[in-house]
């Protein structure tokens, strides 16, 4: 892995021959927890790959380093008094500041390549919220989830009230914000939240399976199946459909396109390039 060191709070490592690159929360001593610097350098670390021909796939995590607890994200940081800037009792100020917030992401879940959540240890409030704007979710067994904001008298607005619904549906998104509990990775999955669970000792192996094999795959393809995904599902069926019809158009003028078929044809490996 080659590492640049040009943030502040997060790190990012580039898995050449897996084709894909890890961007780290790096604030261990608050496990993890969110500034607005925080999602800025996250944006900003996946707009340095997006361009990047040989990284096909994101990873996002935690940095391994545990020596306070492992996390991947505690939520906002609670120690942070928000934006010079902004007023504290301007009300508009407030929702303002929540736009910035929501902005960011916003900008993840519309990154072009697929997003890996590795998470091991705590994903709480807008940490969680940060799992639900990826692609693809992995956690340990050992994994914490939950929105604890109720607790501290506040909600989950990085999204939480209106992405998780789409999740889970009504009474178990309400169940986790209205009582701000803890819950097992085994729950997360059984509910739908996580697409796998590993035990902890082969958390990392499988993180690097499952993004080389992303890194690795037919791009475009998965470019169009995320978009039409997280859009198709917005609009009516009919529309989505369409829109189905348009992607499966476009994605058959990627070069991959023939290579897979041919390799299936000649009973052989493809090896896609991403174009
Ligand atoms: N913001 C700022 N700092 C945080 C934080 C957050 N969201 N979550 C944890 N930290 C800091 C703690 O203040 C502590 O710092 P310290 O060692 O300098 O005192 C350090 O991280 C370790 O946390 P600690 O609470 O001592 O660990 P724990 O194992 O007892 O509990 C949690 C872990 C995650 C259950 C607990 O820290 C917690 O509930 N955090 C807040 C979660 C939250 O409410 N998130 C939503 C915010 S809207």
């Amino acid at each position: 892995m080659s590492n640049e060191k040009k943030f502040e709070h997060v790190t990012i490592e580039r898995n050449e021959k897996g084709q894909y690159a890890v961007i780290s929360i790096n604030r261990p001593d608050k496990l993890n927890a969110l500034q607005i610097k925080t999602l800025k350098e996250i944006t900003e670390a996946l707009e340095s790959v997006e361009v990047d021909p040989n990284i096909r796939c994101v990873v996002l995590r935690g940095i391994k380093d545990y020596s306070k607890k492992p996390a991947f994200s505690a939520g906002a940081d609670l120690s942070d008094r928000g934006s010079a800037d902004l007023d504290s009792e301007n009300l508009r100020h407030q929702s303002h500041a929540m736009y910035r917030r929501h902005k960011y992401y916003d900008l993840i879940e519309e990154f072009h390549k697929p997003i890996i959540a590795a998470i091991d240890g705590y994903a709480l409030g807008g940490g969680f919220e940060l799992v639900l704007v990826c692609d693809i979710s992995i956690a340990s067994k050992r994994s914490i989830f939950g929105l604890p904001e109720v607790q501290r008298g506040i909600f989950p607005a990085n999204g939480g009230t209106q992405r998780l619904i789409r999740n889970l549906g009504k009474m178990r998104a309400k169940r986790m914000m209205f009582f701000g509990e803890h819950f097992s990775a085994e729950t997360m999955f059984e509910w739908g939240v996580l697409s796998f669970i590993v035990e902890d000792d082969e958390f990392e192996d499988f993180i690097h399976e499952k993004a080389s094999w992303l890194g690795k795959s037919a791009t475009n393809s998965l470019f169009l199946i995320k978009k039409s995904i997280d859009y198709g599902t917005q609009i009516p069926l009919n529309i989505g459909l369409q829109f189905e019809q348009m992607g499966y158009a476009i994605n058959s003028q990627s070069k991959d396109v023939a290579d897979g078929i041919s390799a299936f044809l000649e009973k052989r490996r493809p090896e896609f390039e991403g174009k």
